[in-house]
């Protein structure tokens, strides 16, 4: 039987990168014993000081108290081996990087040595959750638990379900995101799931809307953001996202759904050719 809500007490998160270090926070917060797995003890030891860093800014601008800092900071706990971790584990949330292979060799081990019952989930924003699902004995435990950057702010956790998955898998994994502080949807395993499949067209559009010169990036973001009061324009998102990490969606979604808005549009190829990649070097559709 898969854990219930109340089951999971122990949550393991592999990779304690950009996504993993900030699940690992946000799930110590929610009061879950959490161990943060990476292949290097430094990498752990990188991911435990974004995590204090964090905690303590939020007890600065007074969002966190001392005493849930130090609660959360004693919920955590580090470790290399995946096997001997993963032994203990009631909710798994894989964060390594965005590559089929990686991630199914991940799960295999996973199957190998997580409790039986135990919920194997992965963070992938593109990959097919039903491929990695495959590389397990137990395809009805995974799903996806995709979370949003920076974690411990953003709000929306989308849950990503295959045909074979649990209907229980599926209540617990969105009754333990919302004691994270989030608000889950759910999607089925399909290309870009909900966000990227809208996310890429609006953004795609907004680079075709430069390159005819309709209007200037600053005004096309301005038309979203005051006329359909959207936090921020398409064009701002893309650049802090990254425009390699589009384009690299969009060519994803155009050779999944075919469809011409969602082939990457000449402006962005060349973007990223030039080394432009948005905030992250300095320059995409505004300079930094
Ligand atoms: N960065 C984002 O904005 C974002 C948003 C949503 C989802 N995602 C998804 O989250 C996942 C992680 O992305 P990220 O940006 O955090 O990547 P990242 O490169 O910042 O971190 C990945 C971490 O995984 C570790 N790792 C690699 N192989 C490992 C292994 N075998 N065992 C344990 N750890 C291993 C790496 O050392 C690294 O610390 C990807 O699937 C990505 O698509 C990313």
């Amino acid at each position: 039987m898969v854990r219930g809500p109340d089951e999971i007490r122990q949550v393991m998160v592999i990779g304690a990168g950009t996504m993993g270090h900030g699940i690992a926070q946000v799930s110590a917060m929610a009061g879950y014993r959490t161990m943060l797995v990476d292949v290097k003890e430094e990498f752990v030891a990188h991911g435990i000081e974004r995590i204090k860093a964090n905690l303590q800014s939020g007890v600065e601008r007074g969002k966190v108290t001392e005493e849930a800092c130090d609660a959360a900071l004693k919920a955590l706990s580090t470790a290399t081996d995946l096997g001997i971790a993963a032994a203990k584990a009631d909710l798994v949330i894989e964060a390594v990087p965005e590559d089929m292979e990686l991630k199914k060799r991940i799960f295999r081990t996973l199957d190998e040595h997580a409790p039986e019952g135990a919920l194997l989930t992965s963070n992938t924003s593109s990959l097919s959750v039903a491929e990695i699902a495959s590389a397990t004995s137990r395809p009805g435990s995974v799903l996806g638990m995709h979370f949003f950057n920076p974690v411990h702010i953003m709000k929306l956790l989308e849950i990503v379900w295959h045909d074979d998955t649990d209907d229980a898998a599926l209540a617990t994994a969105a009754a333990v995101g919302k004691r994270m502080d989030k608000d889950p949807i759910v999607v089925k395993d399909s290309p870009g799931f909900a966000t990227s499949r809208l996310g890429i067209v609006l953004g795609n559009e907004a680079i075709r809307m430069v390159e005819e010169g309709v209007a200037s990036p600053e005004d096309i973001d301005k038309a979203m953001e005051l006329g359909y009061r959207h936090p921020m324009g398409p064009l701002k998102l893309s650049d802090i996202v990254g425009l390699d990490v589009r384009l690299n969606v969009s060519d994803y979604l155009h050779d999944t759904l075919g469809g011409e808005h969602y082939k990457p549009p000449e402006l962005l190829r060349r973007l990223v050719k030039e080394g432009k990649l948005g905030k992250k070097t300095g320059e995409g559709f505004y300079k930094y």
